[in-house]
């Protein structure tokens, strides 16, 4: 390790990065199943905009220039020797499920940030800028689909392409954007969207390999890809107690069958598919009215990109040969087809691994993530550290303090290897 690396890395504290991953779970924090910490943290919230407080006065301490794009994704830049030169971007979401852990977003924001302060407390300069950023809405928990953030930055979609999504409230993602943006007057504004040099995103792994595995790093090769359907399914709203089956239009009957018939469409023996209905919602949704109308979601992932188009494009047909006597509509929300990194930033990360003695894997990442919509723009990749049992989307998520820590020193020694280069 060169001298200015090790002293980077050496500067990494635990002890700091633990305390504000605890003090940032108590926004939104909230004991759940099992008695288990979780955090429920929606995006462009007031809670949103508390933890960006925190995290700018953190960054502003230590020495981060913090700016914020239209999209509100937030920027917190370590000046490089030559300010004119793209810089290095990482960072993660801040935002979470509404049964959300500790970790999942916020620990590649709070690493990121640590290791801009190692750096900078270290003395080292880079060649490059690092900037750590915080995007808007990944988890699509709040307005559907996810990554709206990361894909205005990049272009996937045009900003004004989610300005009519709607919270559960009826509150449009374009008024919420600019209530956030308003309440971040103070804040210095930048144009939407870069080309960086290189994008590196630290998270915590999602799933079981890294633990099973007993290995330290993940490095991720790449992200499967992802579908999001809504369905609904309208029929007529009727007395329960006095309307024969056969005269009625039954809305749930119908989304049952067709639900059904969508798990053996997915059916998939050796379990590499991703087939989820997270969500139902039925109206008039009382116990003695038959439904007028029934939606759910779907949520559908393969690594396979053929398999991602023909099952996902079966999933129309499948759902209208289902309707006994109600309609559907199909409306698909989102698509991200599978990426894989290459192997410019994920030979970094595995190269700072085996510098500090911390023993990697390689392997594909099933949740998405935002790094996916910068592969087109500059050399990608993200790094993943161990979390208990691989559970996540769940209170009981957790990472250890060593496990951060060990993420983050990996994470700063590979973002001066990149912004060196
Ligand atoms: C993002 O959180 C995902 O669902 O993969
Ligand atoms: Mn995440
Ligand atoms: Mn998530
Ligand atoms: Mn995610």
């Amino acid at each position: 390790m060169a001298g200015g690396v090790a002293a980077a890395v050496a500067a990494v504290s635990e002890a700091r990065l633990w305390q504000r991953l605890m003090e940032m779970a108590e926004i939104g924090g909230f004991i759940g199943d099992g008695g288990h910490h979780g955090v429920n943290r929606p995006c462009l919230t007031p809670l949103d905009r508390e933890a960006r407080r925190l995290l700018i006065s953190w960054a502003r301490r230590a020495g981060a220039a913090v700016s914020v794009d239209p999209a509100a994704n937030l920027f917190l830049r370590l000046e490089g020797e030559d300010p004119s030169l793209a810089p290095v971007l990482t960072g993660s979401h801040m935002d979470t499920q509404p049964q959300g852990g500790r970790f999942d977003g916020i620990y590649g924001v709070l690493a990121g940030l640590e290791a801009i302060e190692a750096i900078a407390a270290a003395g080292v300069r880079p060649r490059r800028a690092i900037e750590v950023v915080a995007w808007t809405n990944e988890e699509g928990g709040r307005f559907a689909p996810g990554c709206t953030g990361s894909m205005s930055f990049t272009g996937f979609k045009p900003m004004s392409a989610f300005d009519d999504l709607v919270d559960r409230d009826g509150i449009r993602y374009a008024d919420a954007l600019a209530e956030q943006l308003a309440a971040e007057a103070d804040l210095p504004r930048r144009p939407l969207g870069y080309t960086p040099h290189a994008y590196l995103e630290a998270h915590i792994e999602q799933g079981p390999r890294l633990e099973a595995e007993g290995k330290e790093i993940g490095v991720v090769t790449g992200i499967q890809g992802s579908r999001w359907f809504t369905v609904s399914v309208e029929g007529r709203t009727d007395h329960a107690g006095t309307t024969p089956l056969r005269l009625r239009r039954d809305s749930v009957q119908d989304m049952l069958r067709a639900i059904g018939a969508l798990n053996t469409l997915m059916h998939d023996p050796a379990d590499v598919l991703r087939f989820t209905v997270g969500s139902i919602r039925v109206e008039p949704g009382t116990s003695n009215s038959v439904a007028r109308k029934a939606e759910f979601t779907i949520d559908f992932r393969h690594p396979d990109k053929e398999v991602l188009l023909a099952r996902g494009d079966a999933i129309a047909g499948v759902v209208q040969a289902s309707m006994t006597s109600c309609t559907a509509t199909v409306e698909e929300r989102f698509r991200a087809l599978p990426v894989e990194f290459g192997e410019r930033v994920p030979g970094v990360v595995a190269a700072a691994a085996e510098a500090q003695g911390l023993t990697s894997l390689r392997l594909p990442s099933g949740a998405f993530h935002d790094a996916q919509f910068l592969v087109p723009l500059c050399p990608t990749g993200m790094l993943f550290i161990p979390c208990r049992g691989g559970v996540s989307h769940h209170p009981s998520e957790y990472a250890g303090p060593d496990a951060c820590a060990k993420g983050a020193r990996v994470l700063a020694e590979a973002l001066l290897a990149l912004a060196n280069g």
